[in-house]
């Protein structure tokens, strides 16, 4: 979604807006823009352009042809209006003199727009943002903290501002409500953002701003106050990654980079938690008691996080024998859902920014649950709103398509179902020690598998040019395929359906004929037989079958699929979490082969902060 950057210093900031700018391209846009003041003549310089920040960045000959020490960027995911140069953020009012970068949506922008046009106000973009702009300019005479103030008692929906007034150049205004903004503390400037990646460069301290809160940046400190323009103390954070960590470091893409990740990134997120043979929990702010007394569990999350809740109610249920309920979070927000004190939601997010997911978290708190997240973003509203935190350590994901957040989303789920069996009594101890022993051989099994990466290159050589491709398993398997299916979508753009395979017979089957490519999931053990039988069907229909199953089936399998893609045995419940690797890999290189753009995937944002 939208990328948000401010500075206020002493150094020149276009250039500094426009880096910030290129490590935000990551979250989605589709458009780009700046407004910086310049001080030759006390004048907004605002430059916009459709597309990629190339453009912008070459119309502005890398930030050399606007000088100023003060300005916001913007890069734009369409909303309100087309994506085109006019309708791109900065929107500036319409005496010039205020400038608006907008993440969100304004949900009252028509009336407040008709409102401002029997005004006389004119307008020159389609979008909601330009509102903002124009009705702060309305309120404005003379002091322009207290026309943004007036603005934000009439705008409703969901804002993260950065606002700039000619008449006032020496501040730069922020504000956040229900989308994400940092701040970022530097010697002798300051910095807004929507995420640490844009100002790692420049700071390592930051702060988050809560809902409802407008900070004004000087180059000399930052004052903050709450939504009854009380002051407010922030409490400022020193971000623990490298820079390094966000950038390709020679890598083709970042989605690559990122699958290559995941063996050391399980072993930030296990090897932690795993003390003398137990299970240990960092924080962990649920006790003993209130455990043994959930009686039901919900996991809500969206896209590939709600993947992990599919494989997460498998193996919870498995482990603790309680009924799970896996929701999407835009349907779990609307459908009122039956909550009890003893029910227990967790929430899963890679940004922890999600709209949807954030919006389902309020609204399961509002009926009295308690909320335990797992979030990789550090900080993030998600991570602030939740009763307890289990965080994934994943290190910043940029690819659009995740990959490590998913996987170790996976494992710490994995770890929190075998903390909870173990307070409950339902798992039995030499299981429990097995399973243990397993999560710790889990990076090294990864790294087996990514080792095999030319096998899976080569079948996507063989497979790229499929329509329509259809992941098929039971069980743990049907929750992998699905996120099978969603990585080969997002990326390559090829229609594919998960099924469970069991289903297919009911309807689906219909759609296999010669040569239609089914991907067979058979890992799971105990369901191996079923497994083979369906893909016997398929295959007696004409499909070619790339089968993924583990080492003790291999042979099996080998006997009626076309292909096979074979992982390292391990028990049931981390068998997605060595299968995945495969899947995912075929998606980015069946994307690579058909040129498409793998970390910025058509229309797609990483932290998707609207409804
Ligand atoms: O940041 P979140 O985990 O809340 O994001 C949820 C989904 O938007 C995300 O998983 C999305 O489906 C990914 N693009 C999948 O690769």
């Amino acid at each position: 979604m939208c990328g948000i950057v401010g500075f206020i210093g002493r150094e020149q900031v276009c250039p500094i807006l426009l880096d910030g700018l290129a490590r935000l391209e990551y979250r989605g846009y589709d458009s780009a823009g700046v407004a910086v003041y310049s001080e030759e003549d006390g004048t907004l310089q605002v430059r916009k352009a459709k597309g990629r920040l190339q453009v912008l960045a070459d119309m502005l000959e890398g930030g050399a042809l606007l000088h100023g020490t003060v300005g916001i960027g913007h890069t734009r995911w369409a909303t309100h209006g087309a994506p085109s140069d006019v309708n791109s953020h900065p929107q500036v009012s319409r005496s010039g003199r205020i400038a608006v970068v907008h993440n969100g949506i304004i949900e009252n922008y028509a009336e407040l727009k008709s409102f401002l046009i029997d005004m006389g106000v004119p307008f020159v973009s389609e979008t909601d943002t330009e509102v903002i702009a124009q009705l702060v300019d309305y309120f404005y005479e003379g002091d322009i903290l207290e026309a943004v103030t007036r603005c934000l008692h009439r705008i409703e929906g969901a804002y993260a501002l950065g606002i700039i007034c000619a008449d006032a150049p020496d501040e730069l205004i922020a504000v956040r409500k229900d989308s994400p903004l940092i701040l970022g503390y530097g010697e002798g400037c300051n910095f807004l953002a929507s995420d640490v990646t844009a100002i790692i460069r420049h700071t390592r301290k930051v702060s988050y701003m809560e809902d409802g809160e407008l900070a004004i940046l000087t180059r000399d400190g930052i004052r903050c106050y709450n939504h009854l323009m009380q002051p407010v103390e922030k409490e400022i954070f020193t971000v623990d990654w490298e820079i390094d960590a966000a950038e390709k470091g020679g890598y083709e893409h970042f989605m690559f980079k990122e699958i290559m990740e995941q063996p050391d990134a399980l072993r930030r997120t296990i090897s932690p938690r795993i003390r003398d043979n137990e299970v240990w929990l960092e924080d962990f702010a649920l006790d003993e008691d209130y455990i043994r007394g959930i009686d039901r569990i919900f996991i809500v999350a969206c896209g590939s996080s709600y993947h992990v809740g599919m494989v997460g109610k498998y193996n919870l249920e498995r482990l603790l024998r309680v009924p799970v309920e896996v929701s999407l979070a835009s349907e779990f927000r609307y459908m009122d859902p039956i909550l009890t004190p003893h029910t227990l939601v967790i929430v899963i997010s890679q940004s922890g920014e999600t709209l949807d997911t954030m919006a389902a978290l309020r609204e399961a708190r509002r009926l009295g649950a308690k909320i335990l997240s797992i979030v990789n973003v550090v900080g993030s509203s998600i991570a602030r709103e939740s009763d307890v935190v289990l965080y994934t350590w994943a290190g910043p994901e940029i690819a659009v398509a995740t990959t490590k957040a998913y996987s170790t989303q996976m494992a710490v789920l994995n770890l929190l179902g075998l903390y909870f069996a173990r307070v409950r009594g339902t798992v039995e101890e030499a299981r429990y020690h097995a399973i243990l022993e397993e999560m710790q051989k889990l990076p090294a099994r990864l790294e087996e598998v990514l080792a095999s990466r030319d096998s899976v290159q080569y079948l996507a050589s063989r497979y790229f040019n499929h329509d329509s491709i259809f992941f098929i398993g039971r069980n743990l398997d049907y929750a992998l395929g699905m996120e099978g299916s969603l990585k080969l979508k997002e990326i390559s753009y090829i229609h594919s359906e998960a099924y469970a395979s069991g289903e297919l017979k009911h309807g689906t089957i219909s759609l296999i004929e010669e040569g239609t490519l089914v991907i067979a999931l058979g890992t799971y053990g105990k369901l191996f037989d079923k497994a083979m039988s369906n893909v016997v069907e398929v295959k007696s229909r004409g499909a070619d079958v790339l089968a993924l199953t583990s080492k003790s089936h291999e042979a099996a399998m080998a006997k009626t699929a076309d292909a096979v893609l074979t992982i390292p045995d391990t028990c049931d419940m981390l068998l997605p979490s060595l299968g995945i690797a495969y899947l995912q890999l075929f998606a980015y290189y069946v994307a690579l082969m058909r040129g498409c753009d793998i970390d910025k995937p058509r229309n797609l944002a990483k932290s998707v902060t609207v409804e």
